[in-house]
């Protein structure tokens, strides 16, 4: 597609639009405008990772790290490789679209603070010593092609559900996106393999401390998948941690949050990518530290915008029941 004569129409039909936020309708088509690209297959309706296809959520939280990139000044997170891991005219396509892209900004702004808290992190554990940085749910996440460090410093492991892996190493391949020495790939059905094996056949060490990021994944997990996970990261040596976002109980949320949730969560049931599992931030706390964990931090919303979003004039500022929380072994 020529990106100069792109119009709003043409964004629209690509799909791009839908991958703009979790209501999405369709975002096989950003993949299959040209044939080069690789289509995401149907998916059928009510049907979620365990028929193996590519998690269309991914996608979209990919979108708004682009739109990010974009729109919002100054970055709450800085990512060069956003746009060109989704689709080659991502770009034209966003900039057609401005004033709808403006109305989805609280959800855009999360997706930027979760990744930025966990790059924030992630350096400060770089520097007390962790050499391992495992990404679970790595969608179309871009750390580990702009990983500035060498192997010997940090091997990173990317985690994610065998089809949405499969899918995005066609994405890059397509993108141009070099894979470093540093990166491996693990492919892992949290519901249906266990995290130790599938690390484990990566090369990963479990006799040396990681850390671990698990974005925009947890709600999508049974309650005993999520467990199984954080109880493996409590295993690893003193000084591992995750950092991870939630969704709280639907019990504590306004009436006003309840019904943006129950929106949100119809549409994505609708593509197969249903909300699960929520929690309340302090027993889930508790049951973290049952397991070993010796730190645990809740990031909650007041102080998230505190440390992340104040003095900004543009408005873009976080809204909504979702929480960010690192654990420390
Ligand atoms: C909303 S996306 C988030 C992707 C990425 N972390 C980000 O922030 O852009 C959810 C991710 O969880 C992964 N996922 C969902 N269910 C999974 C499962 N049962 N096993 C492994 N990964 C799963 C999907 O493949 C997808 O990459």
């Amino acid at each position: 597609m020529d990106e100069r004569k792109i119009t709003r129409r043409d964004f629209l039909l690509s799909g791009l639009a839908a991958g703009l936020s979790v209501v999405l309708v369709d975002v096989r088509a950003p993949f299959a405008r040209t044939a080069a690209e690789s289509p995401l297959p149907n998916r059928a309706k009510s049907s979620p990772m365990e028929v193996g296809s590519p998690s269309r959520t991914a996608l979209s939280a990919a979108t708004h790290r682009a739109v990010h990139q974009l729109l919002d000044v100054p970055k709450v997170f800085d990512d060069p490789l956003a746009l060109r891991i989704i689709c080659a005219n991502a770009e034209a396509g966003i900039r057609v679209d401005l004033c709808q892209l403006q109305k989805k900004r609280s959800l855009r702004a999360f997706i930027a603070l979760r990744s930025r808290y966990a790059e924030d992190e992630l350096a400060r554990a770089i520097q007390r010593g962790i050499r391992q940085y495992v990404v679970l749910g790595a969608g179309l996440d871009t750390f580990g092609y702009r990983n500035p460090y060498p192997v010997s410093r940090l091997r990173v492991f990317e985690v994610d559900h065998p089809a949405t892996q499969t899918w995005k190493r066609v994405r890059l391949r397509e993108a141009e996106i070099a894979i470093p020495d540093s990166l491996t790939f693990a492919p892992v059905d949290f519901e249906q393999q266990t995290l130790a094996d599938g690390l484990d056949r990566a090369g990963f060490r479990t006799d040396e401390p990681a850390f671990f990021s698990m974005l925009g994944v947890v709600v999508y997990l049974t309650k005993s998948a999520v467990m199984e996970t954080f109880k493996f990261v409590a295993s690893l040596p003193a000084g591992s941690e995750i950092v991870f976002d939630y969704g709280i109980l639907s019990s504590m949320l306004s009436e006003r949050q309840r019904s943006a949730r129950e929106y949100l969560a119809r549409r994505v049931a609708d593509i197969g990518e249903p909300w699960i599992t929520y929690f309340d931030p302090a027993s889930l706390a508790r049951d973290l530290r049952a397991m070993g964990f010796k730190q645990v931090d809740d990031l909650g919303p007041e102080a998230a915008k505190e440390r992340y979003f104040k003095d900004r004039t543009d408005g873009l500022c976080i809204s909504g029941s979702a929480r960010l929380m690192k654990a420390r072994t």
